[in-house]
């Protein structure tokens, strides 16, 4: 009989410009490869009515929502995303590797935007309850460095970019902290080097976590 690899649910993280996108599709690729069936999703999104309120959160100026109303929006959109994609994905035994999740909502709408985390903590009580990855893998980058990756693209989805350097320092203070006092759920990460390097490192860091 063949060993079954009970299904994980690990969360990418890290501020603009990290490179989560293209290191989410690598460990799915890498996973695959040895016959783990995944997915990847990404928040804020992940399901047909998470997207739409994406596009509400992602797009416009940045002062269009206040930390708030942001919050209520986010967490809207996360319970949709966890009970329709995330939960099935799992119960049918797919690892489920998530670009962003709740710790992106402590670390833009709590430290960057100034709200109360215990604040966001109740909301997430009623949203989701006590619904954590097992494992995060937190990208960094300096912030000027991931800044100007990110100068060059061209879209509509820039609505955070557009927050002032030191919201941006301010996310990546809070997550390389996180990295530090969430240090059996979490692993930091350079993303400063080339992808393949940081891909290896990401599978290393997995296979450790997971035994593989
Ligand atoms: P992305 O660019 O990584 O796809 O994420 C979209 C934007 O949404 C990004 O600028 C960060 C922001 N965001 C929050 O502010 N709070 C959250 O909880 C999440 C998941 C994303």
């Amino acid at each position: 009989m063949t060993d079954v690899i009970p299904a994980r649910f690990i969360t990418i993280e890290g501020g603009e410009g990290t490179g989560k996108s293209t290191q989410a599709g690598r460990l799915s690729q890498t996973l695959s490869e040895r016959g783990i069936r995944n997915i990847v999703t990404r928040e804020p999104g992940g399901s047909d009515g998470a997207e739409l309120i994406r596009k509400l959160l992602v797009e416009g100026e940045p002062n269009r929502w206040d930390p708030l109303v942001e919050t209520l929006l986010i967490f809207a959109a996360r319970a949709d995303h966890v009970a329709r994609t995330i939960r099935p994905a799992l119960a049918a035994g797919q690892w489920v590797i998530c670009d962003r999740f709740t710790d992106s909502t402590f670390a833009y709408q709590g430290a960057g935007r100034g709200l109360d985390p215990r604040l966001i903590r109740t909301v997430e009580d009623v949203s989701i309850g006590g619904f954590w990855p097992e494992f995060t893998i937190i990208l960094d980058v300096a912030v000027k460095d991931a800044l100007d990756r990110i100068g060059s693209r061209d879209h509509a989805e820039n609505r955070f970019e557009k927050f002032d350097p030191e919201f941006h320092e301010r996310l990546r203070t809070y997550f390389r902290d996180l990295a530090r006092t969430e240090a059996q759920r979490c692993v930091l990460i350079d993303s400063n080097v080339p992808i393949d390097q940081v891909a290896q490192r990401i599978w290393s860091a997995v296979a450790e976590r997971f035994k593989l």
